[in-house]
């Protein structure tokens, strides 16, 4: 059976080739084989390329050097099992390869859920080693599929830093200022932050010049600025920036002008991966990397990992029905063109409104 890969330079995330394959159709006993039905395409994918090497993303799906697979969220069919429980025809959404196949080692396995046990994942974060078992019916509502594929890794993020940051009562700011405001993971954390509001709290939104129409249109930020408008923040009022770019002259920008107002400084993200770099000493509060991963860990160990699914499961599903109205998912086939897709978000081309799904097989 022919298969086929996308694989990325980890040196430099420009270059890339797709490599047709082989997919060896033997398994070792209870192991499963997959076919990859479709995944989403976001700013995230890029950040896992940028940090493969400091994060440990390449370490999932190991490449032949210089290559690396860069991992993505999706819905894959088992087309062969050895492995008792699981029967061809299961679909299940996780954490998967840039490729149209992948064996997998289930462990753990629930009625919901199992991990893949494969040795080289043994010691990544537990988080990305579980897969929702969907059953074989086709879905019932696809854009619902569609959304839990594009939100749901960003929206766990968004949710799992609403929950850290009430839990400190936001370090005493009153100025909540998100960086990247029109990425995903922000507009999630802005729509938690809008929906359990403090009236003493002034959300703010800071993002480009050419998303900031659609950024203010939102609903959820009180305040919409460019990120040449840093100097328009107020200085006298504590302030607390979560930052999902990774600019680091926006960084700088921030942190200069606000000084001691600033009294926490969240790294997450860096969507502008090619303005990224060590800040250096800046005034106010020391950036702080905030790896979603590890406080879901505590959360796990405080109400369960099942718990916490489905407490992001409901404030998700409550966005998607009350909150998505500018939502357009843009469907994609074929590797090709879902390479494309990856270099026009690498590259910046992504208007906020566009949910990009890519589909491999029909
Ligand atoms: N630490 C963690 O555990 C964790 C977990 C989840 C996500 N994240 C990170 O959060 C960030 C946002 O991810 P997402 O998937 O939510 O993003 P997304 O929805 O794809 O974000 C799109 C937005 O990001 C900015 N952007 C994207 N690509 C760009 C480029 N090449 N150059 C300049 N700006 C670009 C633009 O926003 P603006 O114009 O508003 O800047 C754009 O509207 C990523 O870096 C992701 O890895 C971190």
């Amino acid at each position: 059976m022919q298969g086929s890969v996308y694989h990325l330079n980890k040196a430099d995330i420009r270059k890339a080739e797709i490599i047709n394959t082989d997919i060896a159709e033997t398994m070792a006993a209870g192991e499963i084989l997959l076919s990859i039905d479709k995944f989403a395409l976001t700013a995230n994918n890029i950040t896992y390329a940028a940090t493969g090497d400091i994060i440990g993303y390449w370490q999932f799906y190991p490449a032949p050097s210089p290559w690396g697979i860069v991992p993505v969220w999706g819905v894959a069919t088992v087309i062969a099992s050895t492995c008792d429980e699981i029967k061809e025809g299961e679909r299940l959404y996780g954490f998967l390869p840039f490729a149209s196949h992948i064996t997998m080692r289930p462990g753990k396995i629930k009625p919901g859920s199992f991990i893949d046990a494969a040795e080289h994942r043994s010691k990544l974060p537990p988080i990305y080693n579980d897969y929702l078992r969907l059953g074989s019916d086709a879905p019932a509502d696809p854009r619902t599929e569609d959304i839990q594929m594009l939100f749901q890794p960003l929206f766990a993020t968004s949710f799992l830093l609403h929950d850290f940051f009430m839990g400190k009562n936001c370090f005493g700011a009153q100025n909540i200022i998100l960086g990247s405001a029109s990425s995903k993971t922000a507009m999630g954390l802005a729509r938690l932050f809008a929906r359990y509001a403090s009236p003493d709290r002034t959300i703010i939104g800071l993002t480009s010049t050419s998303n900031k129409a659609f950024v203010a249109g939102l609903g959820d930020y009180n305040r919409t600025l460019g990120y040449d408008e840093i100097s328009a923040l107020p200085t006298d009022t504590p302030s607390l920036y979560i930052d999902m770019s990774g600019n680091a002259q926006v960084k700088r920008a921030l942190h200069g002008h606000l000084g001691d107002a600033l009294v926490y400084s969240c790294a997450v993200g860096i969507s502008h991966w090619e303005q990224f770099e060590e800040p250096g000493d800046m005034p106010g509060a020391k950036p702080v990397f905030f790896f979603a991963p590890d406080h879901a860990l505590r959360r796990r160990k405080d109400w369960g990992g099942q718990v916490l699914q489905q407490k992001i499961g409901t404030e998700l599903m409550d966005w998607a029905k009350e909150g998505m109205d500018w939502l357009q998912i843009e469907p994609t086939s074929g590797m090709e063109n879902a390479a494309q897709v990856f270099s026009d978000i690498r590259d910046g081309k992504v208007n906020p409104k566009i949910g990009h799904v890519v589909a491999l097989t029909e």
